[in-house]
């Protein structure tokens, strides 16, 4: 008789409790504690724009004066949106009785009612703190009372004098569309999957980056103060030694150092930021001489850039999109089989369900501060070579 057939297959579930990022939802809360990139600074401007974020919708505008607002977009008056809103000196104006909210949701005016308003101060329409960072307006989600200080990250503090930061919000990192298309967590999972690179991106799709990341490494993992590492050790065969670093720092952040191997800290993280269940951005900071640092980090396949695939070569020559994205719109994590070299993920999975439990009895995350003078977050991801120093690199052979 045949046995294992895909008869009576159960279906299985996800890990909801980490996957979704709604109100209430367990690491929706958990995400809603901390500060998230939504936008690059030139985004907000005098005409507003709608934005998806943790599974609310948002609109984000700038005033004639220039402070960033970020509003609930149902005008509390009667529920037209603000999108349509017209943006003036302080804030922006209903389209549809001409009611004016500040960025911070006061009323400021009701044209149509005796004296502008008598009791326009006993209304307010919903907001959310932004903060203007690295080129990005951050948003804080959560409870008032909870807010954190804005991070900072030490690699992107210093600059030389021929560098500068460079901000991209086109999915580097995530191998397809700019708005990535599935669950957020099997993009950033994926970070602590060292092992898919040699097989997904060489053995399987071509060198996609560079002949030492074709090889299998020896890997170990830990749990830092703010998420896990994994230190992925290669043999170069010439006396030397990559040491490559990688991070998850909660609870979103990607520290990947460049796959092409520029050696030293990286000089790039990235936040995975969702949009709703199904749907994610990655904003990117980068510190480097070339303005195009970031747009020439995209992977091609056999020298053709992802948007000009065909589906012949999607399938022949598949990337971290067509992986994570084919694992389903949100995976289903009970049906996983995790190994040996699947300890990464499983040690990402157990710290987030750490951060739900420990967000529900009232405590706080790992990693938020309310204290200015430690807004400084340590990165030690990187591309370290140990060894014989004046071995050529094997990339130098590689044309890119
Ligand atoms: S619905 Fe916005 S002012 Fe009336
Ligand atoms: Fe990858």
């Amino acid at each position: 008789m045949d046995t294992g057939t895909a008869y009576g297959l159960r279906l299985g579930q996800p890990l909801n409790e980490l996957a979704q990022v709604g109100p209430g939802t367990p690491y929706g809360e958990v995400l809603r504690r901390y500060w998230h990139p939504v936008a690059k600074v030139e985004d907000a401007t005098t005409r507003p724009i709608s934005l998806r974020v943790l599974g609310e919708e948002l609109v984000l505008f700038r005033t004639r004066k220039g402070k960033a607002g970020l509003l609930h977009p149902r005008c509390i008056h009667r529920g037209a949106s603000l999108f349509y809103g017209g943006v003036e000196e302080e804030g922006i104006r209903c389209c549809y009785h001409g009611w004016v909210f500040d960025t911070e949701g006061h009323c400021l005016e009701q044209p149509c009612e005796p004296e502008l308003g008598l009791h326009r101060d006993r209304v307010r329409q919903p907001w959310y703190p932004v903060e203007e960072q690295y080129g990005l307006i951050w948003a804080y989600l959560g409870p008032p009372e909870k807010k954190p200080v804005l991070p900072r990250y030490d690699t992107l503090e210093e600059l030389a004098d021929d560098e500068q930061l460079i901000v991209n919000d086109q999915g580097v990192g995530g191998g397809g569309p700019a708005e990535l298309d599935f669950n957020w967590l099997q993009h950033w999972e994926n970070v602590m999957d060292p092992f898919h690179v040699p097989i997904l991106h060489a053995r399987f799709s071509g060198n996609q980056f560079t002949p030492e990341m074709a090889l299998i490494p020896e890997v170990s993992y830990e749990y830092t103060p703010l998420g896990v590492r994994s230190i992925q050790m290669r043999e170069l065969g010439d006396g030397r030694q990559l040491r490559r670093v990688t991070e998850v720092i909660f609870p979103n952040l990607r520290v990947v150092a460049s796959p092409k191997l520029s050696s030293g800290q990286t000089n790039m993280i990235g936040w995975v930021v969702p949009m709703d269940d199904t749907n994610f951005r990655i904003f990117t900071v980068a510190r480097d001489a070339d303005p195009d640092f970031l747009a020439k980090l995209r992977s091609t396949h056999e020298g053709k850039p992802w948007k000009e695939l065909t589906d012949l070569e999607h399938q022949r020559l598949p990337g971290d999109y067509e992986a994570q994205k084919s694992q389903g719109a949100i995976s289903l994590h009970s049906e996983d089989h995790l190994t040996t070299t699947d300890q990464g993920i499983a040690m990402i999975r157990r710290m987030m369900a750490k951060q739900h439990r420990a967000v529900a009895a009232g405590g706080d995350p790992v990693g938020v501060s309310f204290d200015e003078a430690e807004r400084l977050v340590r990165i030690e991801g990187g591309n370290y070579f140990e060894g014989a120093a004046d071995a050529p690199l094997l990339a130098d052979a590689v044309d890119d």
